[in-house]
């Protein structure tokens, strides 16, 4: 009995990956288990968020079709384009706080007819409705990306939210769908994934989770599935170490959910000064690093409590909002959250998604909070100019293991420090795609030393391997509109074919991505 306890905990150890600091200081050994995969990466852990926030959708995404600033349709071109090159595979909107305040019914009909509002939680500032849920579906379909919609369930009706799903995905003669077709749109939309409310325990309503639990049970009955279309029904989550909150909704709804979310922030905490996006020093950098580390801990203990609940993994982790948040850029509007976005961010991006890569069998997706000119964006505009930030360029090139199978490994490396968190000094991740392709993405956290990185493949055959590497002179770098490409992609050529897979030798705080051929 034992014996066989002692197997199952070796293969689980072997199929999740290790990492253990014991490795030479500047040497690192990643074993990767090439013939051990079993989980495809969800694609939508790659997702994004936009919300009626600051200069998200209005000058960010939206700018209507008579904007002098170039556009498709009303969305600037630009910024299109650049969303279109990351193959964005969902989108989540309205909300975010904005959600549980949203009436979807002004945002419908001629523009100049809908309703105003005031954006209680960003800046107090009017709302003109001026993009709504048809120009958000379209959007979605012109990049080719699942809508994530977060219903209104702090201040909206049950009807209201029930008839949004009906609007949206009706094809019969319901009184939804008329009004559809009315507002120029024949044929429905597909529909998949439905929030219900949006932090359920703050700015979604304030309510505890037994409460919560009941009303997620009662909107989401009312949200029909029409005409084949198939939700995904999603409860509101936990905020970071909120335990109590999961374990009551895995108790109480169960699978009558199919996602329940996490949000987790890589944040100094919620009062006071939070520090500035690119004014910091080495200890604010590796502070960073080990806060960011810390959401492996977090998702897994968050995992443990729904493995409890639901041992055959029905319910998804949905963790629909993460990523840094710093003070807002002097002289923007306070309300805003406008930050700049630093080499550092590119490495809370890299690390997080090799983590949730890991844990691909419960994180069915993950949404940075935003998408646009919001918190840790991948873009930030102002009026007609537009730069990518170091952020974007860590999707860019993480985006080879959306639907590719998750390859265990094992990190052998040094180890770095901050106050009470240790952490390893390699971060990395692996998967093949369909074509039999292996992409290898990897950080080297170090801000002052390279690493020498050997890659066991054991039986793979390599011929051939490419690579792009981000980095820059210093760790506060970050992309101006007079100075777009100081943290910008390049080609890398320290991966050398080796006996048994590759030799790679990293820069000081680099993040690199390899496609082995
Ligand atoms: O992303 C900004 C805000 O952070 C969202 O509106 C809210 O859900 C969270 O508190």
């Amino acid at each position: 009995m034992l014996q066989k306890t002692m197997k199952k905990l070796f293969l689980a150890i072997l199929l999740m990956g290790s990492i253990s600091l014991t490795a030479q200081p500047g040497t690192s050994k990643i074993t990767i288990h090439a013939d051990q995969g079993k989980t495809v990466i969800n694609k939508e852990i790659y997702g994004q968020f936009a919300e009626h926030l600051g200069k998200c959708i209005y000058g960010g995404i939206w700018v209507g079709e008579n904007s002098p600033i170039p556009n498709i349709k009303g969305y600037r071109t630009d910024v299109f384009n650049a969303l279109k090159e990351l193959q964005v595979p969902v989108l989540r909107w309205p909300g975010g706080c904005f959600a549980d305040e949203y009436h979807w019914m002004d945002g419908i009909g001629p523009r100049e007819k809908r309703p105003k509002m005031v954006n209680n939680n960003w800046g107090g500032v009017v709302e003109d409705n001026s993009f709504g849920t048809n120009e958000f579906l379209n959007l979605c379909e012109m990049l080719g990306c699942e809508p994530y919609l977060s219903g209104n369930v702090g201040s909206g009706t049950v009807e209201e939210l029930a008839k949004w799903v009906e609007y949206i995905t009706s094809d019969g003669d319901s009184p939804m769908a008329k009004l559809r077709r009315q507002n120029g749109r024949e044929k429905p939309w597909k529909l998949k994934y439905l929030g219900v409310g949006n932090e359920s325990w703050g700015c979604g309503g304030n309510m505890t989770p037994d409460y919560y639990s009941d009303l997620f049970r009662r909107y989401s009955t009312y949200c029909r599935e029409y005409d084949g279309n198939q939700l995904f029904k999603i409860a509101s989550g936990a905020s970071d170490y909120d335990y109590k909150w999961t374990e009551t909704l895995m108790k109480n709804v169960g699978d009558r959910m199919k996602g329940l979310s996490l949000h987790y922030y890589t944040v100094k905490g919620w009062d006071g000064s939070k520090g500035s996006a690119t004014k910091f020093d080495k200890a604010d950098y590796l502070w960073t690093m080990g806060k960011c580390l810390e959401i492996e801990n977090v998702v897994k203990k968050h995992i443990t409590i729904m493995d409890k609940y639901d041992p055959q993994r029905k319910v998804g982790l949905l963790v629909d909002e993460w990523g840094t948040w710093w003070d807002q850029e002097p002289g923007s509007h306070p309300g805003f959250l406008y930050q700049q976005n630093s080499l550092r961010d590119a490495f809370v991006a890299a690390l997080t998604l090799n983590i949730f890569n890991k844990y691909t069998e419960r994180v069915k997706m993950a949404n940075i909070a935003q998408i646009v000119n919001v918190l840790q964006a991948m873009i930030l505009t102002d009026g007609p100019k537009m730069v990518l930030t170091p952020t974007y360029h860590v999707f860019n090139m993480y985006k080879v293991h959306m639907g590719a199978t998750y390859l265990p490994l094992d990190i052998q490396c040094d180890s770095l420090s901050t106050g009470d968190r240790k952490f390893a000094s390699v971060s990395a991740s692996a998967s093949k795609n369909a074509k039999g392709q292996i992409h290898i993405t990897l950080a080297n956290i170090n801000p002052d030393k390279e690493q020498k990185i050997i890659l066991d493949l054991a039986n793979v055959k390599i011929s051939k391997v490419s690579g792009t590497i981000l980095t820059a002179k210093t760790i506060d770098s970050y992309n101006t509109f007079d100075q777009p490409n100081v943290v910008a992609p390049a080609a890398f050529k320290e991966a050398k074919v080796s006996k048994n897979g590759l030799t790679v030798t990293i820069p000081a705080k680099a993040i690199v991505s390899l496609e082995l051929l």
